[in-house]
């Protein structure tokens, strides 16, 4: 059956529905294209912080946020124990940019108006655990302790660029401009420290720690 009613006005806010006898059947009131826009934007910004990607986006940073902060004693303890002043100087380069990342995680949580919070990360947990086992399994002053301490740095750092590279391109996919080029550089310095341990370990550290007896 067809319904023969018909909208005949919008006026002053109001949406008036009329039957084809004239008589009102009802009205609405109707908001202005500002009022709608701002319920929109309120909508969406609500619907995505309850979203279950934006959750596990947010998880992920906490986790990342936790892992810098234990690495920061981990490298510091790394570099005491290193043997080469090369490798004891990465470390401590590293170090500082450690601190760096973590700072550029809190403007993440903030570019997000996410308050900056830490969850535990058994993962790096049990990295920095491998990496004190290699410090007590060799000896100090030799080129093996330095070879055994940058392959323990080097899945540290594996770690934290495939942390980055996800997180960097979840936050593309969810329109996180600022977050996702924040969480870009720190990727970048990542890589960069990869490269520079491989570097270090195959211009002289390896061969000399094959020499040792
Ligand atoms: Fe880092
Ligand atoms: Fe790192």
């Amino acid at each position: 059956m067809i319904r023969k009613e018909c909208l005949l006005s919008i006026e002053a806010g109001s949406l008036y529905l009329f039957n084809e006898k004239n008589k009102i059947m009802a009205t609405k009131k109707t908001k202005s294209k500002q009022e709608s826009k701002s319920d929109k934007n309120e909508k969406t910004t609500k619907e995505m912080k309850n979203s279950p990607l934006h959750k596990f986006f947010i998880e992920g940073l906490q986790d990342i946020y936790y892992a810098e902060k234990v690495l920061v004693n981990a490298l510091k303890k790394m570099q005491e124990a290193a043997t080469t002043d090369e490798l004891k100087e990465a470390f401590e380069e590293h170090q500082h940019q450690t601190m760096r990342h973590r700072e550029r995680i809190e403007k993440v949580f903030r570019s997000l108006d996410e308050e900056p919070k830490e969850k535990d990360c058994p993962a790096m947990d049990g990295l920095i655990k491998e990496a004190q086992e290699v410090i007590s399994n060799t000896e100090e002053g030799t080129m093996t302790r330095d070879t055994a301490l940058i392959i323990a740095a080097q899945k540290v750092e594996h770690y934290e660029i495939a942390s980055y590279g996800g997180l960097a391109q979840l936050a593309i996919t969810m329109g996180h401009r600022k977050a996702a080029d924040l969480l870009e550089k720190t990727l970048a310095e990542e890589e960069d420290t990869d490269y520079l341990l491989t570097e270090i370990a195959e211009t002289s550290i390896n061969f000399e720690a094959e020499e040792e007896k």
